[in-house]
């Protein structure tokens, strides 16, 4: 039998590994042949995995379309989809922030008509939009909710104070926040927070963009956006890569892949029910899939904090400005 969680205080049986289409963005990772992807879906479905993120600006619009032919040859009963709403684009594909009332419920049409389903299980905010009052948000979010167009709602990339606030006025069930084992800073406001309030937790990027797969050596070169990302340089990227194989004979003793115990540690965190991993290949989901109800010991999920926090490891500041 499949194996679900229930997804926080939406009730939502889901598997605990989401499949993520950004993959499908091409200024981030290339092009990606679409039919390798689909494939990579119905394997996804085959293997148990029933739960498919997506967002109205990955590749403009292709990862939803992808998505919406996957959906239309699965029974859609049985899959959970989770889409993004943010951006206002250009015609020039440009973007900036509007979460505004009107612009919210026109692009939750055409997000419905590109996905071909009546209804969106998850919808979430997909940045902060600093200029929309809160309270505007949230009224549409619940008028899309009562007109049966979305089903729960949540945000994605939001401060726990900003979060906090909007769950003052409105019922947001549901975060998907940045999370990987080299990347845990959230461990210490966010997801106690998430785990008190039996929030739907979904972290997203737990191989960190592949770093924790196992599958680099620290001297590779990028031609994708990892090409400007700190930890794929230099020292510390190499530095990185060498913690990720000290992982291997713990992996080894599991029977795992180290991309399987990073996934697997991720997911052992009380307040993470679901992972959301990057996928390219059928090959990839179904790795993915296989830690599916699998656990470590205690003293090995934190033998591979311990080697992953190496303090070797050359500092870099992250995209909000610390340091980590
Ligand atoms: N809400 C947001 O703002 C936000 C932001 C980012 C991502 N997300 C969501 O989260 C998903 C996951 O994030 P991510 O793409 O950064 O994730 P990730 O799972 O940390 O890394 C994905 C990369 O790992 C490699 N990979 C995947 N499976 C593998 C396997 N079995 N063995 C070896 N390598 C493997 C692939 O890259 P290579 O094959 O090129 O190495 C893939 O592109 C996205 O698709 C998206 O749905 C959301």
């Amino acid at each position: 039998m499949a194996h679900t969680v229930v997804f926080g205080s939406t009730g939502l049986k889901v598997s605990p590994v989401c499949f993520g289409t950004w993959q499908l963005s091409p200024r981030f990772w290339g092009d990606q042949p679409r039919q390798e992807v689909l494939q990579a879906m119905h394997a996804a479905f085959d293997a148990g995995v029933t739960f498919f993120d997506t967002a109205d600006a990955y590749g403009d619009g292709l990862g939803e379309k992808v998505l919406g032919e996957f959906l239309a040859e699965v029974p859609r009963d049985k899959v959970v989809v989770c889409t993004k709403v943010f951006n206002h684009f250009r015609p020039d594909s440009s973007r900036y922030p509007d979460l505004s009332a009107a612009h919210v419920r026109q692009r939750c049409d055409i997000e419905l008509k590109r996905l071909g389903t009546d209804c969106i299980d998850i919808y979430l905010l997909h940045l902060v939009d600093v200029l929309t009052p809160m309270r505007e948000i949230t009224g549409v979010l619940e008028e899309l909710r009562q007109r049966g167009k979305i089903r729960h709602y949540g945000v994605s990339n939001h401060p726990v104070e900003h979060f906090r606030a909007l769950r003052h006025l409105g019922d947001y069930a549901v975060c998907q926040p940045p999370y990987s084992l080299v990347d845990a800073g959230i461990e210490k406001d966010l997801l106690p927070y998430c785990e008190a309030e039996n929030v739907g937790v979904m972290v997203y990027s737990p191989l960190h963009k592949g770093l924790l797969t196992g599958k680099y050596t620290g001297s590779e070169t990028f031609t994708d956006f990892r090409q400007h990302h700190p930890d794929f340089q230099g020292e510390r990227f190499r530095a990185l890569c060498g913690a990720v194989h000290e992982l291997k004979p713990i992996a080894e003793r599991y029977g795992m892949s180290i991309y399987q115990l990073v996934l697997t540690a991720t997911l052992m965190h009380p307040a993470i029910q679901v992972a959301v991993v990057g996928i390219k290949t059928a090959a990839q989901i179904r790795e993915a899939a296989g830690v599916m109800g699998r656990t470590l010991d205690r003293e090995d999920y934190f033998e591979i904090r311990r080697i992953l926090a190496a303090p070797s490891l050359p500092r870099v500041k992250d995209a909000t400005g610390k340091t980590r």
